[in-house]
């Protein structure tokens, strides 16, 4: 085994290998603050302020055909939108509850390949592991699924960074294209002023790892699956302390100096979202997860997203 502070310096050397910076993306929710489902013209305004307010390029989806309780068909949507705006689209399916067929349904009516490289990935659950609710052999199954119907889309997951760096994914890392690694200071109860040194440690675990079990430094894409830090309204987790002031010194210093050693990354979440119900946190507790959009429900930034 390599030691954590080798695994580091594989991160440390990938920006070397890559003049370019990490390419900054977003997670959007596929229902209006009223609930209802967005269609095209609602992505079109999201992509509207996202593009005009941040160099972000890239977004991600969560469900297909619905998260609470509307059916969505949020690929056609989303990826109509998507394709006159000039961003790319990381497709999400929500195969929790027994939901993977339906889901599926649903990215086979949009059709996605049409779109060309408008898809940029197609991603089968989020955080399923973590939460425990699906195995590993059944999101192998979905993989392998989605992978022979779909062979040349870019196929994967997302989960917390520590089941990707701690061993309980490597079946996974073994039938995936593209890794999402989450990884929250904030859910780790770190004060800001140590919580870009904890995420980039977060990262630099997970990355090494997946290296690590596919043998190679590039064949599994990775990117930071989400990021982010709730804002004003928003619940305290220990030490880490909700408020617009902080979730923009964590976007200056922790997604700022990710995207500059040259790691894709998307930030969670693009919009508050009012409608979406608390969250249990990993200290059983309910925590809001309406306050986490660097824009308000009606898309205005609350702060500068350049880097
Ligand atoms: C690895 O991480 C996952 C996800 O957080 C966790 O559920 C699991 O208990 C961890 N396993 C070990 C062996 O630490
Ligand atoms: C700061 O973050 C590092 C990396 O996660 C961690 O090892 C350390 O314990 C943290 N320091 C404090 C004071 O919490």
């Amino acid at each position: 085994m390599r030691s954590p502070v080798l695994l580091s310096s594989l991160l440390l050397a990938a920006p070397l290998a890559v003049s370019a910076a990490g390419t900054l993306g977003f997670a959007v929710g596929n229902t209006n603050p009223d609930g209802s489902c967005k269609k095209q013209s609602d992505f079109e305004d999201d992509f509207k302020a996202i593009q005009s307010n941040t160099d972000a390029t890239i977004v991600r989806t969560y469900s297909s055909s619905d998260q609470y309780a509307n059916p969505c068909n949020t690929p056609s949507e989303v990826l109509a939108a998507a394709k006159s705006a000039g961003i790319k689209v990381v497709l999400g399916m929500w195969p929790d509850g027994g939901a993977y067929a339906k889901e599926k349904a649903a990215i086979d009516a949009a059709n996605p390949t049409q779109y060309g490289d408008t898809l940029y990935a197609i991603t089968v659950g989020s955080e399923g592991i973590y939460r425990g609710t699906y195995s590993a052999d059944d999101l192998v199954g979905w993989l392998k699924d989605m992978k022979n119907d779909y062979p040349d889309v870019t196929i994967g997951t997302a989960d917390s960074w520590n089941g990707w760096a701690n061993g309980s994914m490597d079946s996974i890392i073994q039938n995936v294209d593209l890794v999402l690694a989450n990884g929250f200071a904030y859910w780790q109860y770190q004060e800001i002023s140590n919580a870009t040194k904890t995420y980039f440690d977060d990262m630099a675990q997970a990355l090494g790892h997946v290296q690590e079990v596919s043998g190679s430094l590039d064949k599994v894409k990775f990117m930071n699956g989400e990021t982010g830090w709730p804002g004003t309204g928003g619940t305290d987790a220990g030490a880490a302390k909700a408020g617009d002031d902080n979730m923009k010194t964590y976007w200056q210093s922790a997604v700022c100096g990710l995207l500059d050693w040259g790691v894709d990354l998307f930030w969670f979440e693009a919009f508050d979202e009012p409608d979406k119900p608390d969250a249990i946190g990993d200290n059983g507790q309910k925590a809001s997860e309406q306050h986490w959009g660097s824009f308000t429900s009606d898309r205005k930034p609350k702060f500068d997203m350049h880097c």
